[in-house]
């Protein structure tokens, strides 16, 4: 009896052990694989992504004090000069009085320079295309959702994959393109095309009020990495000011003393 006993709790010790062995291992496979997918090659998010080149310069100043938890203020200003970032939601009253060009909406403010710039770009043979300029709130809500939903095919838990969304994807409410003020552009072309705009933009886009918005290395101010083909519109003057010093906008504003920064 005892010795049958005592081989009955040892086969339970066994099986208890077993179980918790294959448990164990799962959670640690589990977390290895996020582990790798955070720390290892960015998956690619959009097709726009894919399509992007290493910049050959960069407008990061030498030194960017600045960190965007300590931008906050109002976010209303001159609305050309409007921040709209992961500190500053875009006010619910906001209007915008959009025109249509092609297949995008923007606001008007911004037609006649981005038309010239356009213009300016084909005479080099250049042609930029619009891939996303104006977006609703529940576009951008549709925006962030397919980005959490890509990462999330691509293998990454739920919470990682919002998390990542977050990097290249602002929520609703929170994004310029709410604003009508930017425009992704996207080219037409070979891959050397592509280059070539980005470059010609990078130079050439202040020159029509239109500012990189998100240039490499101001991630810890702007909240998001390099894109190289979203523009913001700021007007000449502004965007001259900003090309010339190498700022990005938080940057600016603070500078300026705008938004109570
Ligand atoms: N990709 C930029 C950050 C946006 O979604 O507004
Ligand atoms: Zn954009």
């Amino acid at each position: 009896m005892t010795m049958k006993n005592t081989t009955r709790r040892n086969s339970f010790a066994r099986s208890l052990w077993i179980v918790f062995a294959i448990a164990a291992m799962a959670i640690f496979m589990i977390v290895l694989k996020n582990f790798f997918f955070s720390m290892g090659n960015e998956p690619s998010i959009t097709a726009l992504e894919l399509q992007t080149s290493s910049p050959s310069s960069d407008l990061s100043p030498t030194s960017r004090p600045a960190q965007i938890e300590k931008t906050k203020g109002p976010a209303k200003t001159e609305d050309v000069l409007i921040l709209v970032n992961k500190a500053h939601k875009l006010p619910d009253d906001y209007t915008i009085d959009l025109a249509t060009i092609e297949s995008v909406k923007v606001d008007k403010v911004l037609i006649d320079d981005l038309k010239a710039m356009r213009k300016a770009a084909q005479k080099e043979n250049i042609s930029i295309r619009m891939e996303s300029a104006y977006r609703t709130k529940a576009e951008q809500e549709k925006t962030f959702n397919n980005a959490v939903s890509e990462y999330v095919k691509q293998g990454l838990l739920r919470n990682t994959a919002v998390e990542r969304a977050k990097q290249v994807a602002a929520l609703p409410g929170y994004s310029e393109h709410e604003t009508g003020l930017a425009i992704d552009f996207s080219f037409e072309g070979h891959a050397e095309k592509q280059a070539k705009m980005w470059n010609w933009l990078r130079e050439n886009a202040y020159k029509y009020g239109f500012i990189l918005r998100y240039p490499e290395g101001a991630k810890h101010i702007t909240g998001y990495t390099y894109e190289p083909w979203h523009y913001r519109y700021v007007g000449k003057q502004h965007a001259k000011a900003i090309y010339n010093q190498g700022l990005v906008l938080e940057e600016y504003l603070s500078g300026v003393g705008i938004n109570g920064v």
